[in-house]
């Protein structure tokens, strides 16, 4: 038995039967092991992006520890680095900043571990891991085989891959990104090119970009070291342009970006004006900064989370007709 608690930054107290960890490639038969001999099977990084269900998980528990990070080829512009996935995401961002390189700083400060960024194409501030990922290695628990998948095959798209909802038998152990040695400021982003008007910023480097997002995620979203919570609790909805009129005729001030052939909604003002911002229930509640944050108050339980997820839910769809997509990986 093991306790979760300090495994899932929404702080969850939850027991897990068995608890394996994965340090290295020489772990391979030892979790090939634990795959065919458990009925249930989670393979767990940050915990950062997790939240259990239950006081107790039935089954054996995959806990990502590998670590590492080799430049494997460098051209006059650009690097491609292999990264074990079990590296803190913060941390790596960081270092690649500090080298020089640019391609991930607007992912600064993102809680969890690189071996999670592709799963559910980790995405701030006008850039996603996606964009920067060459290929995945995978190790098949079922079959024992390695093999890498190309980005072209990991079937991203917003919040999504291919390890999202299937392939669970992939344990993902290292992620290959290529990287610029150039830069160039990506400050599409209101927040980004207001914080650098604001403070007439010139000059950016990668680590500055680094450090600004890192300031404006640090103002808006809470610390799980002091109020637990796994992130964006729902997706940023997508609707049709009709729909959107529609809606917007009613609340001409509603947030939302335009796509392809489609508009994207912001959850956190539907959220917002459903009445939910900061307004508390029970131990949980939807952060008083960022309203597409569930926080945990302490002593939360799977059925405080799921009653209030499920309360969200009603009323975005009651007020707007919009149904909202729960992000967070729930684990029963
Ligand atoms: N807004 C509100 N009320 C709020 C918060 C925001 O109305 O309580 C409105 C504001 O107008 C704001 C807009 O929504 O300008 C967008 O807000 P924000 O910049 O905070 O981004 P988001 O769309 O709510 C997404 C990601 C975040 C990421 C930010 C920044 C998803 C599900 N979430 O949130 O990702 O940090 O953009 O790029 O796409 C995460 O996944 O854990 C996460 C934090």
């Amino acid at each position: 038995m093991k306790n979760l608690k300090s495994f899932n930054t929404f702080g969850i107290d939850c027991q897990a039967r068995e608890f394996v960890e994965f340090n290295s490639e020489n772990d391979f038969e030892k979790i090939d092991k634990v795959y065919s001999e458990s009925s249930k099977l989670y393979v767990l990084g940050g915990g950062s992006n997790t939240v259990f269900l239950s006081d107790s998980f039935e089954g054996s528990i995959i806990k990502v520890e590998n670590t590492g990070k080799t430049i494997i080829s460098e051209e006059v512009d650009s690097v491609a680095i292999e990264v074990s996935a079990g590296e803190n995401w913060a941390d790596f961002v960081r270092w690649t900043c500090q080298q020089g390189y640019s391609g991930l700083e607007n992912l600064a400060a993102i809680p969890g571990q690189v071996g999670a960024s592709p799963v559910q194409n980790i995405g701030a501030y006008g850039m996603q891991v996606a964009d920067r990922i060459l290929w995945v290695e995978v190790h098949n628990m079922k079959t024992s085989d390695n093999y890498r998948i190309m980005n072209n095959d990991c079937e991203f798209a917003y919040r999504y891959s291919r390890w999202k909802t299937s392939h669970k038998e992939e344990l993902i152990y290292k992620v290959v990104f290529l990287l610029d040695k150039q830069f160039q400021a990506n400050l599409d982003y209101a927040a980004i090119k207001t914080y650098v008007e604001q403070n007439s910023i010139r000059d950016i480097t990668p680590l500055k970009m680094c450090d600004i997002v890192t300031e404006i995620r640090n103002s808006k979203l809470p610390d799980p070291k002091v109020l637990g919570n796994a992130g964006s609790f729902f997706k940023n909805p997508e609707i049709s342009e009709e729909q959107f009129l529609e809606i917007e005729k009613q609340y001409p001030q509603i947030v939302s970006f335009s796509q392809e052939n489609t508009r994207k909604l912001s959850a956190a003002w539907l959220i917002e004006q459903c009445g939910f911002k900061g307004e508390k229930y029970d131990s949980v509640g939807m952060h008083a900064k960022q309203a597409l944050v569930m926080v945990n108050y302490g002593g939360a339980t799977g059925k405080d989370v799921l009653n209030l997820a499920n309360l969200v839910k009603e009323k975005v769809k009651e007020k707007f007709d919009v149904s909202l997509e729960i992000e967070a990986h729930l684990v029963q």
